[in-house]
């Protein structure tokens, strides 16, 4: 069973999902960690609720950037992942974060990439006029944003949207959207060299489309 390491920032929902599609037996895989880098995220509670290791690593603890992601890198190593999901987690990984991780890192994003990197997407979103919005699940690499697309979501802008109800419907898309990239990840044959994700048909841009549900 592939151990899964979620690290979030504040409502975990996404978080959620996944511990739920683990126990349901959806996902045949465990969440070993629940990691937050605030100490009052809502996420967090309902993990330890849920009797999950769930810890925090927060940054005033720590004198530097640096030191603070050297400790969530080895909160998250320590853990022995095969796996290291991004599911709400609001800070930007280090490269050496990223060169340091024993699993590979994917991230959920709020919207269809390479459109809107960044935050305020959905406010992004409605100021360019768009007709369609989404969320991407990708696999994290140094540039922010960037990495391979697994899947993404699709939801119409309607003309009575504001970015909160736009991310209201964009979030409901992204629960089944991470569980099946994840799924995905899990049972599909995908290659390492060095530690490293080589790109196959599984991370070519934008293979996979839902729609909204
Ligand atoms: C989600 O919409 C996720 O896509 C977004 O934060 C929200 C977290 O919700 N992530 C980012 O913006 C990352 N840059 P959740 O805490 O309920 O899962």
């Amino acid at each position: 069973m592939k151990r899964l390491v979620v690290f979030i920032s504040g409502r975990g929902s996404n978080m959620q999902a996944i511990v739920n599609a683990c126990t349901s037996g959806v996902l045949n895989a465990k969440v070993v960690a629940v990691i937050s880098d605030q100490p009052d995220a809502a996420g967090l509670a309902w993990a330890s609720a849920q009797g999950l290791n769930a810890r925090c690593v927060p940054r005033g603890d720590y004198a530097s950037k640096t030191e603070h992601q050297a400790a969530l890198l080895a909160a998250a190593n320590d853990t022995n992942p095969d796996w290291i999901l991004l599911a709400g987690f609001m800070r930007i990984l280090s490269p050496a974060f990223i060169a340091g991780a024993v699993a590979p890192i994917v991230n959920i994003h709020p919207s269809r990439l390479p459109k809107y990197k960044g935050l305020d997407t959905h406010q992004r979103c409605l100021d360019a006029g768009d007709t369609v919005h989404g969320a991407s699940v990708h696999i994290v690499t140094a540039e922010l944003d960037d990495g391979p697309v697994i899947a993404q979501s699709c939801v119409e802008v309607l003309p009575q949207d504001d970015a909160d109800s736009l991310a209201a419907r964009v979030l409901k898309t992204e629960h089944p959207l991470y569980i099946f990239s994840i799924h995905k990840l899990l049972t599909d044959a995908v290659e390492y060299s060095d530690g490293h994700l080589i790109p196959g048909d599984l991370c070519e841009p934008l293979p996979l489309q839902f729609s909204e549900f």
